[in-house]
Order: structure tokens, then sequence, then C-alpha cells
């Protein structure tokens, strides 16, 4: 079984990440790993902490060289941002902040927001790059886009540079929609004898488990609502790659909407909750977006979900053992799915 576990708070010493279950024989380098998280750090909208992280990162297990072990890898990312926020007891609304210190009786915002923060979602993308590599050594393509940036529908380079710039200036943060597409995965994966195998089920927890994903579908999704079953049944791709939830031999679609990062330059109205006085909860240092960041994010949580589905499959503890078995099964599969 393939598992992770981070830990970590986002002004702590260290994240830290361990993930069990990953086979042996995998060639990942440092550069890749470095390209990776680089590309979720630097990805447009962010704040200007992102210039201060550099997201360094130490191996501490389960690497030999550059090939993995079959042992457990553990990952630290040391926090360059260190400076603990004073504490508060001001909530931040639209955040973990309220719910949080009612759940643990705490009057301090600041210990339930350092775990809560998307800072934690670099440690994800980390152990993701694992699984992101596998796939990459099977030759299954994962990759991301953004759909759409608040209200624009067109999200090119220059579209988006100029909306965020728009937002920026007014004071005003922008939710979004990501896809992530995963092409040339094996027919088969998943399940459908209980929910809890059904891959569209596995691949929702992980994808809404990132922070801020508000919303999820597959292909078509809800679209499909207003479909008829006519107009589905000629359009196969509408399914997303997904039928009774396992992978078809289609490329698999993932949609997420992200909404607006809730920490505002300008505040938010909020309540103190050591004496209930009105204030306003002021965010200087918050990104204006997280919807291109959050799209990183995505392929890797699908990644891990999808390798644990593959290994699921395929069994094998090295890779050659795992490849040897998913041509096969390729092979196998490919007889009948060219020919429908
Ligand atoms: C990569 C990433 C960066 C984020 N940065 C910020 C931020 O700077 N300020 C903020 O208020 N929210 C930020 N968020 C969003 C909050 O983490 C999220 O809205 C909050 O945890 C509540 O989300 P929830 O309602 O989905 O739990 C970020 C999210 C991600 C994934």
């Amino acid at each position: 079984m393939l598992r992770y576990l981070t830990a970590g708070e986002s002004h702590g010493k260290y994240l830290s990440g361990i993930l069990e279950g990953f086979p042996a024989g995998v060639k990942i380098t440092r550069e890749y790993i470095t390209a990776q998280l680089r590309r979720r750090r630097q990805a447009p909208g962010r704040s200007a902490r992102q210039a201060r992280e550099t997201d360094a990162f130490e191996i501490v297990s389960g690497l030999s060289g550059n090939i993995t072990t079959g042992a457990p890898i553990s990952v630290l990312i040391p926090n360059a941002s260190r400076d603990l926020p004073l504490p508060s007891s001001l909530p931040r609304p639209g955040h973990a902040d309220l719910p949080g210190m009612l759940k643990y009786g705490l009057l301090n915002a600041v210990l339930i927001r350092e775990r809560a923060s998307g800072r934690e979602t670099a440690m994800r993308t980390a152990l993701g790059t694992f699984a992101m590599r596998l796939h990459e050594l099977l030759h299954i393509n994962i990759n991301s886009r953004v759909l759409r940036l608040g209200g624009l529908r067109t999200v090119t380079a220059e579209s988006a540079a100029a909306e965020l710039l728009r937002a920026r200036r007014a004071g005003d943060t922008l939710g979004g929609v990501f896809e992530v597409t995963v092409e040339n995965l094996p027919a088969g994966l998943g399940g459908f004898s209980q929910w809890d195998q059904r891959l569209g089920s596995r691949l929702g927890a992980a994808l809404m488990g990132i922070n801020g994903v508000k919303g999820f579908e597959v292909g078509g999704g809800f679209c499909l609502a207003a479909a008829g079953g006519i107009e589905v049944s000629k359009a196969p791709e509408l399914s997303g790659g997904l039928d009774g939830g396992m992978t078809n031999g289609r490329a698999l679609t993932l949609r997420c909407a992200v909404k607006p990062v809730p920490g505002l330059p300008g505040g938010t109205l909020s309540t103190d909750l050591r004496n209930f006085h009105k204030r306003l909860s002021v965010s200087k240092t918050s990104d204006t977006t997280a919807v291109f960041a959050a799209a990183v994010v995505g392929e890797h949580a699908a990644a891990l979900e999808l390798a644990g589905a593959l290994l699921e499959k395929f069994g094998g503890d090295s890779f050659s053992e795992i490849e040897g078995r998913v041509n096969v099964w390729r092979k196998k599969t490919g007889k009948t799915l060219n020919r429908l």
C-alpha cells in the first residue's frame, strides 16, 4: 500500500514528509524534484514570501544515490520564513482559524493557521514528485492547466498577468478552475465493488484535500446534468476516462474549482474571540490567487493516488517488476481497446 504523511508548520523549522510503499529502482534526480517544487512556488499570483522561500530540501532516507531503495522515503523542507507571527485571538474569515480554535479550545489562531496554511502543499508536491517520476517512466503523462481565473475564461500568460495586476491594484484576490489530465493510463485501475475503491472517489478526496478547493468534477462533470443521454453517448470522452470507478483506457480529465484567496490586504471584518469586539483581519502578505499553484499540487496529488492504484493492480516491489507487468497488461488490453 502506498501512503504518505506530512508534518510541520508554515513558520516552523521544517516541513517533513514520509512516503511509504514506493517501489525500489526508480531513478529520480535532485534537479527533477527541484524543478517541480519551483513550478509550485513560482506559479503566477503568489506573494513576495515565495521570493524568500527556496524550497531547498533534504532526502533523509529511501534513496541510494539517485535510485529509490523501497524503504520509506523521508523528506525535509526547511522554512526560510521562521518568524512566528504574534499570537492572535482574531480568526481570519474563510480560513481554518475559527473552527480550529473551537475544535482545540485555543484562543490563539496562529496555532491553527500555521498548520492549515497552503505552505504544507510544498511537501505534498515533494512527495508527489516520486509518483510523477514513476508515471513518467511508465510513459503516463500528467499535466495541468488553468482554465479560468476569476471571470477570465481565456487564460493565457498575458491575460492572467493583466487580470492579476488588476485584482492586486483593487486589493482583491481571485479564484479559478484548474484541470489535470492524465494520458496513457492502463485500463482497469480502481474498482467498482465498493464505494471507496472507485477511482473517482479516491481522486476526489486527494484533490478536494488541497486547501481552497471547493469543487471537483470528472470529464463532463456538472455539465452532464443538463445533457441528454443520446448526446452523451456520442461523446465518450465526457466520461473523463473513468467508467464505473475504473480507468477505461481514455485520457483522465479532472477539474477543480478553487475559491478566491480569503486573506485580503484591505481586511475582512472578524470578531476577536477574547473580548468579542469587531475588528478587521488584514492580510498584507497573501497570494493574489492560489489557482496556478494549486494546479501543480493537483498534478502531484493525483499522481500519488494513481500510483497507489497502479501498485494495487500490478503489485511488484521494484520498477522492473512493475514495468514488465504493465507492459504485458497493455499488450493484452490493447488487443481489445484498439478494436473498439
Ligand atoms: C498553494 C496555496 C497557497 C495559498 N496561499 C494563500 C494565501 O497566501 N492567503 C490565503 O488567505 N489563502 C491562501 N491559500 C488558500 C488557503 O489555504 C485556503 O483558502 C484556506 O485553507 C481555507 O480553505 P478551505 O476552505 O478549502 O479549507 C492558499 C492555498 C494554496 C493551495
